[in-house]
């Protein structure tokens, strides 16, 4: 043993099921801890942001948040939104002020099938099936570029303009990552998702750029999609994708198709990366704060866990990682399932059964 390391991680549950998911996440990570023999360890800070935090102080998050979070190692999020505060207040007062002010560039949202979990996909019976989606995380529509007036119409003429910004610079590190990650899978594939029939500006640059990078890696190979296609591919030819790259929306509505064909939107992780580490990234579950199932025992937290699986492996703990995986599979093919997936299983017995087979 070299020594043992402890890792200092923000724990933001914010709202709904992002509570349960992250508690069930964390007893999850300290159990793999207290098995490390002193290996390492989680110094766990917890911060109780969100929409009661709104509710009380005006404010997602402490006016000094970010200042705060960026001595830690990563940050593990549950999900944020609560009806009474406006969607978009709670996203860009929390999880996006983080990830924009925090350069957290490249969102990667694996889309794994389980054992024992019965996808909607027929043919997920008999293939092995495999991707990633990779979302450009930093601007595309949701960089807040736009405005709202009434331009001396009057009441009922209100006019609204939301921008997409692409920049060559976003574009290419986006997709660099895509290939480099493609040239450590099986399948050294990278399919780009566009829309450049009809956004002749944004996607062109985008279309321009993926070009440009793909002939730096002659070894992967590569197709260039229009997003309405990818929707129909996912479901009628999901083996023929490895690794997909996408701007921001096209990704994040993508990854929930994913995610859902896979069985549940409750099973997806994600990971919000600041590669080059200037910043900590942010481990996620791809889900949202569920009020129609929260605080009911009900959430399955597989996505919350196995997006403390994608911490651990940016932590540099590979193996521990690999554990958490083993123990998801391990869970799923004993049946030990939450009502999405259509089981009867709570979440603690979840937790319960994942601690169990680590
Ligand atoms: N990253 C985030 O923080 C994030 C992402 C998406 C939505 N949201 C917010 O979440 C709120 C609810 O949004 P929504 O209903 O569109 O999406 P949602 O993901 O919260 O829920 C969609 C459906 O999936 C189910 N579901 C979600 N997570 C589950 C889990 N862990 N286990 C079992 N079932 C689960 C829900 O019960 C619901 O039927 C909104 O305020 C929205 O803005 C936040």
């Amino acid at each position: 043993m070299t020594g043992s390391r402890t890792f200092k991680i923000a724990a933001i549950p914010a709202d709904g099921v992002g509570r349960e998911v992250v508690a069930a996440g964390r007893e999850v990570l300290d159990a793999l801890a207290a098995g490390s023999g002193g290996a390492f360890a989680f110094d766990w800070h917890e911060f109780g942001w969100g929409c009661e935090y709104y509710a009380r102080t005006g404010r997602m998050m402490a006016e000094d948040g970010l200042a705060v979070l960026t001595d830690f190692d990563a940050i593990y999020f549950g999900a944020v939104g609560w009806p009474g505060v406006p969607d978009h207040i709670s996203l860009w007062g929390l999880r996006l002020a983080i990830c924009q002010n925090f350069d957290q560039w490249a969102n990667v949202r694996p889309v794994r099938f389980l054992p024992g979990v019965r996808s909607p996909l027929r043919r997920a019976d008999v293939t092995d099936l495999d991707w990633v989606v990779v979302r450009e995380n930093s601007e595309g529509e949701y960089a807040g570029l736009g405005g709202r007036n009434l331009s001396g119409r009057g009441p009922g003429r209100e006019v609204a303009v939301q921008s997409a910004l692409f920049t060559e610079f976003g574009c290419e590190r986006i997709m660099r990552y895509a290939f480099e990650l493609a040239r450590t899978r099986t399948r050294r594939k990278v399919s780009s998702v566009t829309k450049s029939n009809a956004q002749q500006f944004g996607m062109v640059l985008w279309d321009d750029v993926f070009r440009r990078v793909a002939r730096d890696y002659p070894d992967v190979e590569t197709e260039s999609v229009l997003v309405d296609a990818m929707a129909a591919k996912f479901a009628l030819r999901p083996e023929d994708l490895s690794v997909v790259v996408a701007s921001n929306l096209h990704a994040d509505i993508l990854s929930d198709l994913g995610s859902a064909l896979a069985g549940s939107l409750g099973l997806a992780a994600s990971a919000n990366l600041n590669p080059e580490r200037r910043y900590p990234s942010m481990f996620e579950p791809v889900h949202g704060s569920a009020p129609d199932i929260a605080g009911q025992g009900l959430a399955n937290p597989i996505g919350a866990v196995g997006s403390a699986a994608m911490m651990l492996d940016h932590l540099g703990l590979p193996g521990p990682a690999a554990r958490i995986h083993a123990a998801i599979e391990a869970t799923t093919a004993a049946g030990v399932l939450t009502r999405d997936v259509g089981g009867t299983a709570a979440t603690g017995d979840v937790t319960k059964a994942l601690i169990g087979a680590l």
